[in-house]
């Protein structure tokens, strides 16, 4: 029995030691150990033995029992260790890789020059005014001192929706709109897209963006008008830059005016960007027409005002030296990504 005994005892040394999973452990535990196990079956038939014998066996049986059970308990110990460093070893991230870096978006250089003229408006006290691009008949001419036949209807030839709905030619509805709600003082500018049934080509597109301005109050004077515009441009296009006021006509204001800035590129020499002239036509204005005044419910006698029309395009494309102005409207990352 003892010889038995130790067999027991090597042979689970032996098995105990190649064990690899801690699944194979468990089983040769059952083995060894379990109520039907080789050591139990050993055990059991002790009650055969002297009773000199059964003492120096029952020892034997229970050392070689602790030693197996011991060995179990640190072969265990082990095979988890090494799973766990395995699990360790099959996660590991090496933090000084480069990351993915995520594409981000950048803002459309019409934006950023809308939020740059936004600013410098705002800074002045004015406030942003919308309204829709599909517009009425009224608001887009008509209350703009632009009836039926008047020639001034054949450069701003647009999509009608029907006889009495268009798609806005252009901002200024936004300045009638704002004076039937608003009582004077009125400090606003209102961006937006605007329409022309004009052919696509470098310096012509269907739809554009506009940004107008309107100030309405008591003793407003054509000298507040080029003050702002002054301040304006000069934030715009920097300190040096100088104003150009030239006689004009548009219908909604009287008197009216386009302006020239000098050449931010050449200051006025004249270079490629101004076309050798030295002045760049930024925007068109005026002192609003007392009619438009009285179209809105304001009396011409007590309040006057000035307005000004400002193309976004343009702006953006002298700032970044674009020459065609579909290069705006393509998307084409190439083109976005160098502003
Ligand atoms: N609406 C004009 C245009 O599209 C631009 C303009 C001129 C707006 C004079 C104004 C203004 O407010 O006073 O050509």
């Amino acid at each position: 029995m003892k010889e038995q005994l130790t067999n027991i005892r090597n042979g689970a040394m032996a098995a105990l030691e190649s064990a690899a999973t801690l699944t194979e452990l468990e089983e040769l535990r059952i083995q060894y150990l379990g109520k039907k196990g080789e050591l139990t079956a050993v055990m059991k038939g002790m009650g055969g033995l002297s009773a000199e014998e059964r003492p120096v066996i029952g020892q034997l049986a229970n050392q070689v029992r602790g030693e197996i059970e011991t060995a179990l308990e640190e072969k265990k110990s082990s095979l988890e260790a090494a799973a766990a460093n395995a699990k360790l070893e099959s996660e590991k991230i090496d933090v000084t890789m480069p990351g993915n870096k995520p594409a981000k978006g950048k803002k459309h250089p019409l934006i950023t020059v809308l939020d740059d003229l936004k600013d410098i408006f705002i800074g002045m006290g004015f406030s942003i005014a919308e309204g829709p691009e599909v517009e009425l008949d009224y608001y887009n001419f008509e209350a703009l001192n632009i009836p039926k036949d008047h020639p001034a209807r054949d450069t701003q030839d647009t999509f009608y929706i029907d006889e009495t709905v268009v798609m806005r030619t252009q901002t200024s509805p936004v300045q009638v709109r704002t004076m039937e709600q608003q009582k004077p003082p009125i400090r606003i500018i209102s961006p937006g897209r605007v329409y022309r049934s004009d052919a696509m080509d470098a310096t012509h597109s269907p739809v554009f963006h506009q940004v107008e301005g309107l100030v309405i109050d008591k003793n407003i004077t054509m000298a507040d008008l080029k003050g702002t515009l002054e301040v304006f441009v000069k934030k715009l296009y920097g300190e040096e830059t100088r104003l150009r006021f030239r006689p004009h006509h548009f219908p909604f204001t009287e008197p009216s005016a386009e302006v020239d800035i000098s050449c931010f590129n050449c200051g006025g020499e004249g270079c490629r960007i101004c076309k050798g002239e030295g002045w760049i036509e930024i925007l068109g204005c005026g002192m609003v027409h007392p009619k438009v005044l009285r179209n809105c419910g304001i009396d011409p006698e007590e309040y006057s005002g000035f307005a000004f029309g400002i193309g976004l395009e343009r702006v953006a494309m002298f700032r970044y030296d674009i020459d065609d102005i579909r290069l705006f409207y393509e998307n084409d990352v190439r083109f976005l990504e160098q502003f």
